[in-house]
């Protein structure tokens, strides 16, 4: 009878043990690898032009849209899923109207970027970011990036366009 309490106890422990090493790990994974950008890729502006967005609502903005070589290819050849290395990035700007170029046209018509307001990223790395569909979402303010709470909607509203991986801009050829 001792010897099966002893027994019990010891089990207890060792699943106590395990159960907070568990823990510990899964913590110390999430703060190697967050799920979301929190550098900036180097060399986007660079990259060639996939298309252009422009936003009203509230946020009248104007987007320009570039991939690095391995996202033009794969959207050249029309590669669904996009292969990992794709990455994309949304320039946004102000949309404004130019005085200059009004008074050139004598009519008012022109809007141009104007202040940059942020730079958004989707990397695929379908192990590194299994969890988020296989991408990995960026979005930078003057050079920072966004904590969690903020890059949290990026996969859900994204997800919805899964027969396109996730990406909403099409090639504008
Ligand atoms: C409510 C839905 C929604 C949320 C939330 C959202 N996006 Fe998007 N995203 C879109 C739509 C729609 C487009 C295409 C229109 C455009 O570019 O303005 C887009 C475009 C993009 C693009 C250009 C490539 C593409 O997929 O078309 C990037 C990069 C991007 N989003 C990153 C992000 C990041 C990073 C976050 C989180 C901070 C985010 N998005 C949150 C809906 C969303």
């Amino acid at each position: 009878m001792r010897r099966i309490a002893f027994l019990l106890i010891v089990v207890a422990t060792v699943a106590v043990v395990i159960a907070s090493t568990a823990l510990t790990a899964g913590q110390a994974d999430e703060q190697a690898a967050p799920a979301f950008l929190t550098q900036i890729p180097a060399g986007y502006r660079d990259w060639k032009l996939i298309s252009m967005a422009h936003e009203e609502g509230n946020l009248h903005s104007l987007g320009a849209v570039l991939g690095n070589d391995v996202a033009i290819r794969a959207y050249r050849e029309g590669t669904i899923p996009f292969p990992d290395g794709t990455i994309i990035v949304a320039l946004h700007y102000r949309n404004v109207p130019s005085e200059e170029n009004n008074k050139i046209f004598g009519r008012a018509q022109s809007f141009v970027p104007g202040a940059p307001t942020n730079i958004q990223f989707e990397v695929k790395d379908s192990t590194k970011y299994a969890a988020t569909g296989g991408w990995g979402f960026g979005h930078f303010q003057n050079g920072k990036p966004a904590d969690a709470a903020f890059m949290k909607p990026c996969f859900p509203c994204h997800a919805q366009e899964k027969a396109h991986d996730l990406v909403f801009t099409r090639y504008a050829p």
